[in-house]
């Protein structure tokens, strides 16, 4: 077991998102989402799975809160899906929808595990798409009055409320490189998306902030460092260039007024449209900042995105693994930042091609990652910065977006056809490794 030693009250969690894991989609008055669509069109995902069914949590959850229960988890970071509560995006609430997160909160808080909200987790719901979806500065509105709505529900009873998990991967992903839904390649369209999730943050913090609720106000942002390959000043341009384009382009309009200047100059005509206002709208004071991390960036004019060999390996992703890209990470952010609140790491973890053999699922590989990714957290808060807890990604197996149920995230292992739950050796070392962080 490690020696680290992280303070009492650090909170240990695990994270899931309302589409990866639920289920259920179309059940008690859900309205359809982009993913829905997106899952229902040939070749979008690898291996043709939906969400229709995945995890079934919607059904399970009880089962599942036990498991969280079972490891001493403090915490637990789930999205509500916006169609659930608001089949269209507009008009109408759906008291069954809020009524499963309701229950959900219940469960959690009668095994003292609090909930941590996010309310973005890419599901949009397609009415709003057929409007234009994020493209459309409506949506912004939309959104903040969904954000209210919940915070008036849930507000008093959750930790926290996060606006958006990963604009980035909505706005490029599903709007540049057409990957993720709702799948178009055009980036002056995820330029001006981007800027419309940052600006749907701005306004639902402001009206969150307008109920004075108890629970903390932020964003969860994915972020890397990015490392030149070499030297050569190409290299390095090339590095602050995906520095800017992947971490600064969120970081710095929330935090500094502006887009980053580099990447703005590249994108050229391209840039998104900005009103007058905007940017004091986006740099809305949050409680605190959201970080994702799986990967630096390796950043080189002529040679591929990873190195070659990676000294630790890649994950079943093909990521390399870097855990030390985590504390330069979070150097860097403080270096960066002056007014930089407290730091959650909401999500953080590999997949793994897992097996289940005698009813048990040896996963060394994850447990290794964890452990060194926990040290490399750690030498970043014996650095200074103010880290105060740390979700690992993901409880369970699920749905790996466009790759479908072919990579397993989970500590515990989910079998598609059953629903059986299984927990990997990581569950069991996490659940000691908490353990003895308890004990001090
Ligand atoms: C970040 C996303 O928030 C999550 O939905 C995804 O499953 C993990 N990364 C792993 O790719």
């Amino acid at each position: 077991m490690t020696t680290l030693n992280f303070p009492r009250d650090f909170i240990w969690g695990t994270a899931t998102s309302s589409f990866q894991i639920e289920g259920a989609t179309d059940v008690d008055g859900r309205g359809p989402s982009i993913w829905d669509t997106f899952c229902a069109t040939p070749g979008k995902i690898s291996d043709g799975s939906d969400g229709t069914v995945v995890c079934d949590h919607y059904h399970r959850y009880k089962e599942d809160v036990a498991i969280m229960a079972s490891l001493g988890l403090d915490a637990y970071r789930f999205s509500i899906a916006w169609p659930r509560v608001q089949p269209k995006g507009f008009g109408e609430w759906n008291e069954a929808g809020f009524k499963f997160y309701e229950n959900l909160i219940t469960e959690l808080e009668a095994k003292g595990i609090k909930p941590h909200v996010t309310l973005y987790h890419w599901d949009l719901p397609q009415a709003l798409q057929d409007r234009g979806g994020w493209a459309n500065r409506e949506t912004v509105k939309l959104f903040a009055e969904y954000a209210a709505e919940v915070g008036r529900r849930f507000g008093h009873r959750v930790a926290s409320i996060a606006t958006h998990n990963e604009p980035w991967c909505t706005a490029y992903l599903g709007n540049h490189l057409g990957r993720f839904a709702p799948g178009f390649k055009d980036v002056a369209l995820a330029n001006q998306v981007s800027h419309h999730l940052l600006l749907s943050h701005g306004e639902a913090i402001k009206a969150l902030r307008a109920l004075n609720i108890p629970a903390q106000l932020g964003i969860v942002l994915n972020q890397s460092d990015a490392d030149p390959a070499t030297d050569s000043a190409a290299d390095k341009r090339q590095a602050q260039l995906e520095y800017e384009n992947f971490t600064g382009w969120f970081m710095d309009p929330i935090f500094k007024g502006h887009y980053p200047p580099l990447a703005l100059e590249v994108y050229g005509d391209a840039a998104p449209k900005v009103q007058e206002g905007d940017f004091e709208t986006i740099g809305q004071k949050i409680d605190f900042l959201g970080v994702n991390y799986y990967f630096r960036a390796w950043c080189s004019t002529d040679t591929p995105k990873i190195p070659e060999p990676c000294e630790l390996g890649r994950t079943d992703m093909g990521w390399e693994i870097y855990p030390k890209g985590l504390t330069d990470l979070l150097l860097r952010l403080k270096r960066e930042y002056a007014d930089l609140p407290p730091i959650l790491i909401t999500e953080n973890g590999m997949a793994n091609p897992d097996t289940i053999k005698d009813g048990a699922v040896n996963d060394p590989q994850r447990i290794d990652f964890l452990q060194r990714h926990l040290g490399a957290l750690k030498d970043a808060m014996d650095a200074g910065v103010d880290i105060r807890g740390y979700f690992e990604w993901s409880l369970l197996d699920n749905f790996e977006w466009d790759s479908g149920l072919s990579k397993r995230f989970g500590i515990v292992h989910v079998d598609y056809q059953t629903q059986k739950r299984t927990l990997k050796d990581s569950a069991h070392w996490y659940r000691e490794f908490i353990s003895q962080q308890k004990k001090g």
